[in-house]
């Protein structure tokens, strides 16, 4: 157990994982920002696996009646799965699962945003996973944060999203493909580092309460590593 978990809730885990990874160590991960020239906004995500693209377009006024709020934004997102992220061709276009992650990032992604600031209008933001291999709604949400910074949107803070659980008995931070199909939990979050407020809470499995401190408190840690490299991709595309 490293140093920085002195302290902390997390006291177990000795086991390697099936990758190599120790219980509280994130898949290799890189975060570029404005990788499309047509958005107004993009960002491209590798951790482990997974490949996620993130575009944004607005704001921008919205015609749409029915949806426009008189006194702020309103933001869209879309989820896709490219039939060709998965080991079994997925069938294009939108299914149960693709609608809840995207309305559940677009939940994650609201309270963060100064939506106020441009009334009548839409933020669409689109996510596309070219390569699954598990935790693709939280490298979405964490494309999708750097793709609105680097539209220019003004936030509260750029919300950061990490999946902790458990596998083969033990309680471990982003769990791989393999680890979310055979583990008996995993734990999706976002959340906004800066203020510590959580946007996105779900939770598959069972966990008992010490187990799933344990592996909040993992999440957390996650995001916060994933928040820093947030930070160095608009960085190294802005300058400090
Ligand atoms: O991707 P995430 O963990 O957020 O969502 P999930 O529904 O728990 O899916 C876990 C993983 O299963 C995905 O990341 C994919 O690797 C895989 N999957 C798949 O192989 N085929 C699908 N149609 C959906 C997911």
């Amino acid at each position: 157990i490293g140093d920085s978990n002195k302290g902390s809730l997390i006291t177990s885990g000795t086991k390697k994982r099936p990758d190599g990874r120790a219980f509280d160590e994130l898949r290799p991960l890189k975060i570029e920002a404005g990788v499309l020239e047509r958005a107004d906004g993009s960002s491209y995500v590798e951790i482990g696996d997974n490949k996620v693209l993130a575009a944004v377009y607005g704001p921008r006024e919205l015609h749409v009646r029915r949806l426009l709020k008189p006194n702020m934004a309103i933001l869209r997102c879309r989820y896709n799965m490219a039939p060709f992220s998965v080991e079994d061709r997925k069938r294009p276009g939108p299914d149960r699962r693709s609608v809840e992650i995207s309305k559940i990032t677009a939940e994650a992604l609201n309270p963060a945003v100064f939506l106020e600031k441009f009334p009548r209008s839409t933020i669409d933001i689109s996510i596309e996973v070219l390569q699954a291999e598990g935790g693709t709604r939280c490298a979405g949400i964490t494309a999708a944060s750097v793709a609105l910074a680097d539209a220019g949107i003004p936030m509260r803070d750029m919300v950061a999203a990490c999946a902790a659980g458990k596998a083969d008995g033990q309680v471990v931070m982003d769990l791989s493909e393999w680890e979310d199909k055979e583990g008996e939990a995993d734990l999706p979050i976002a959340m906004m580092p800066r203020t510590g407020d959580i946007t996105l809470l779900q939770m598959d499995g069972h966990l008992t309460s010490d187990e799933f401190e344990k592996a909040l408190d993992l999440a957390i840690k996650g995001c916060k590593i994933i928040s820093e490299e947030q930070k160095n991709a608009i960085k190294n595309r802005y300058g400090d």
